[in-house]
């Protein structure tokens, strides 16, 4: 492997299953009570918005029942002390990572807790219920939505991203399916550049075989010892 200089951290929904939310394949996954082109799509906002934002709105108010688990206090220990660069991207639009204290971080599908104008394009912090469509506070077209990237739209921040992947000696994927684009496919522009590409998960993923090395376990025992490992090299 390569000095390490700069490093490059993709997050999913497995990091955030030993705080208490579902992830979404597998058992006990969110979509096994909904269909994900019933609630994740621009066409079921517009068919439907009241179950939309009920599906949203129950897991924004689930975010006050849960806490960061070490794996989040363990990255967000890495971004305050690695001296080189880094990113950490999470899939995630729970807030576990910065309620941890992580700082260099991303959410390329969006944040729970951002409310986004379909009219205006404004954005603001957003805590409450939304119900039934409220008026946009900048424009008030009854046009507010989740600030959550749905499927078929175009994931934040990519070209900060794509810079970062074409900077990483390290690249490392935590408690992800690889089963949705482009995240699944981080790892191949990773190691494209030369990064070593480690993925920690609870089981292999579907794309396993792009990794350079797969640890399998929970992330509250792999990501604290990656870390240890990784801080004292
Ligand atoms: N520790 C580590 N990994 C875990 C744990 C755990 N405690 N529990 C579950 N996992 C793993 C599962 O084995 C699975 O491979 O986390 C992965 C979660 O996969 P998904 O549910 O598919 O979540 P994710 O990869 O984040 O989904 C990607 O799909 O629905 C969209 O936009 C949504 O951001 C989401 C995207």
């Amino acid at each position: 492997m390569r000095e390490i200089e700069n490093i490059v951290v993709l997050t999913g929904a497995g990091i955030s299953a030993e705080s208490g939310l579902a992830t979404f394949r597998g058992q006990d996954g969110l979509w096994e009570g909904h269909r994900v082109e019933d609630v994740c799509t621009p066409r079921a906002l517009a068919r439907d918005p009241a179950l939309v934002h009920a599906f949203y709105d129950a897991r924004r108010a689930k975010l006050a029942e849960v806490e960061p688990n070490a794996a989040h206090y363990a990255l967000a220990r890495l971004d305050a002390q690695w001296p080189g660069g880094l990113l950490i991207v999470t899939q995630n639009v729970d807030d576990l990572h910065e309620r941890a204290g992580a700082k260099r971080m991303l959410h390329m599908h969006g944040e729970l807790k951002s409310a986004l104008c379909a009219a205006c394009g404004a954005r603001r912090a957003w805590e409450e219920p939304m119900g039934d469509r409220p008026p946009c506070p900048s424009c008030e077209a009854k046009a507010l939505r989740p600030d959550i990237v749905f499927f078929g739209e175009m994931p934040y921040e990519m070209e900060r991203i794509d810079a970062a992947l074409s900077r990483a000696d390290l690249f490392v994927s935590i408690g992800t399916s690889g089963a949705v684009y482009p995240a699944a496919g981080f790892v191949q522009t990773a190691r494209h550049y030369g990064a070593w590409a480690l993925e920690l998960n609870l089981e292999p993923s579907a794309g396993s075989y792009l990794f350079s090395e797969t640890r399998t376990g929970p992330a509250s025992k792999l990501v604290p010892e990656w870390v240890e490992e990784v801080l004292s090299r």
